[in-house]
């Protein structure tokens, strides 16, 4: 048994605790323990026994409290105790000095880590890349952060090391994987720094590039690479997972439709962040589902129009603003699947249906993001193409519809959806939360779905399986 120090020190407002143990032997260990740790003024050092006494008999006493309780199997009376305690508060000679430890053997050199792929940024989805593609325990793939306070320790079960331990000689291509806060500019600036090039960084706003990079190292066959598409888009590993998920819908029904191409619109590009991971998605999704997608990018290029009323959200959105910096630039930046298309949707959208409506690559997921009512009327005349040129049911990423308080179905690209429901009996857009059974994020909210009613296959007069969509097998 041990008397705690706290318990013998009546003059102070603390807790009286008797700290029992395993009998006596125990005990004693426990206070040689305690003992150099132990206040002066304790009562259990020499000099404080008296007080100690005392107290013990003033509250502790059998007669009081009845005896003492220990944690040993007997009771151990208050004399007996105190005898005890009196002879552990006798000073203790001081132990012997220790030997002098030997100088330790110079640890061998370990080299640093020279990896072929470094993600950097010690966040899940780094681990969630690491499992899905196999590299657990590769030698040649290193997790590391650029962050003192988040390198050198653990992320779920994985080692993240600094990344100024790393050796860069054969350095293949680092996959940031930190947040995307400023479009990366952060890790970028950062590891140009470190003097790699630009086709050594890739962010997980590309997983195009990515799963190239990852698929060089540990390869994946047809049917591997088919769940790493599906399981990547699910887990959200790839900046945009909005778009990456709707994408994914587009596609599986193109194959549920036995076609092998879809179209993609997005309404609304600005500076073109947005479209080009679009196209990084599409090259993602092309190399491991086997679909090939066709991108359109709608944008006035001088930023917003004139707002008209209420409806097109004056408090959100000032007219001319969101310009395109240089659309010229951007053109000649994207892939040959890309085409921007300039000038207000209300002009263009026309001419496009007539040139690149297909049966053969329906539209099969539409980005509604171009914040006006007025506009938004504009685009959704999209839902209004032959009805083979268009996929039976749309996802419609609704960009403007639900982060934000001021927006509703009374104003803005709600209104245009609802009013664009009151004009069509056979197309409706309405607003869908799937997969809340697994992975919900907040975005699911502005995921809406256009049904295309009098498509072939609503009709049932074209064949098409959709009783097994792809979330079910993966
Ligand atoms: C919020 S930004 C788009 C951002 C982009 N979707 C992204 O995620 O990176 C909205 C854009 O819509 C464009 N826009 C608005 N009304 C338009 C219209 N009637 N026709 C074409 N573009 C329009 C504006 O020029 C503006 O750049």
């Amino acid at each position: 048994m041990v008397l705690s120090a706290d318990y013998c020190r009546p003059d102070e407002n603390r807790p009286r605790v008797l700290v029992g143990s395993d009998g006596l032997t125990g005990g004693k260990a426990l206070l040689a323990q305690a003992q150099p740790s132990m206040p002066q003024h304790s009562p259990v050092r020499r000099g404080n026994i008296r007080a100690c006494r005392r107290f013990l008999l003033q509250v502790a006493s059998p007669g009081r409290h009845g005896t003492i309780r220990t944690e040993s199997p007997k009771p151990m009376p208050t004399r007996n105790m105190l005898r005890w305690i009196s002879r552990f508060g006798q000073a203790q000679p001081e132990p012997p000095p220790l030997p002098a430890a030997p100088d330790p053997a110079p640890m061998p050199h370990e080299p640093a880590p020279s990896p072929r792929i470094l993600l950097l940024g010690a966040e899940p989805r780094a681990v969630g890349l690491i499992e899905l593609y196999r590299l657990v325990g590769h030698p040649d793939v290193v997790l590391a952060d650029r962050r003192p306070e988040r390198a050198g320790g653990d992320l779920i079960g994985h080692r993240v090391l600094n990344f100024d331990e790393i050796a860069l000689d054969r350095l293949v291509a680092t996959i940031v994987t930190e947040d995307p806060i400023r479009d990366y500019a952060e890790p970028i600036a950062f590891l140009r720094d470190k003097g790699l090039s630009p086709a050594q960084v890739i962010t997980c706003a590309e997983p195009g590039r990515a799963h190239r990079t990852l698929t060089g190292l540990v390869p994946a066959s047809d049917e591997r690479s088919r769940q790493i598409g599906y399981r990547a888009v699910r887990q959200n590993l790839f900046h945009r997972g909005h778009y990456a998920y709707c994408m994914v819908l587009a596609a599986e029904t193109a194959l549920r439709m036995s076609l092998s191409k879809v179209t993609i619109v997005e309404f609304g590009v600005w500076y073109g962040a947005g479209l080009n991971n679009l196209c990084e998605i599409a090259d993602f999704l092309q190399q491991t589902l086997g679909v090939e997608f066709r991108i359109f990018g709608f944008d006035t290029g001088a930023g917003l129009p004139e707002v008209a009323d209420w409806r097109d959200h004056p408090e959100l959105w000032g007219s001319g603003t969101l310009a395109m910096p240089n659309f010229e630039k951007l053109a000649t930046q994207l892939p040959p699947n890309c085409r921007l298309i300039i000038g207000d949707c209300k002009n263009t959208l026309a001419p496009f249906l007539r040139e690149h409506g297909s049966a053969e690559a329906p539209i099969g997921f539409v980005s509604l993001d171009v914040d006006q009512y007025h506009s938004s009327v504009s685009a959704l005349r999209l839902f209004e193409a032959e009805a083979t040129h268009l996929a039976p049911v749309i996802p419609v990423w609704v960009d403007d519809s639900y982060l934000n308080v001021l927006q509703t179905s009374y104003a803005g690209e709600g209104l245009a959806i609802r009013e664009f429901n009151e004009r069509h009996p056979l197309r409706k857009i309405e607003q869908k939360i799937i997969r809340t059974d697994d992975f919900p994020r907040l975005w699911h909210h502005c995921i809406y779905f256009a049904h295309i009613f009098d498509h072939p296959v609503r009709q049932g007069k074209a064949p098409a399986r959709f009783d097994q969509f792809y979330h079910t097998n993966y």
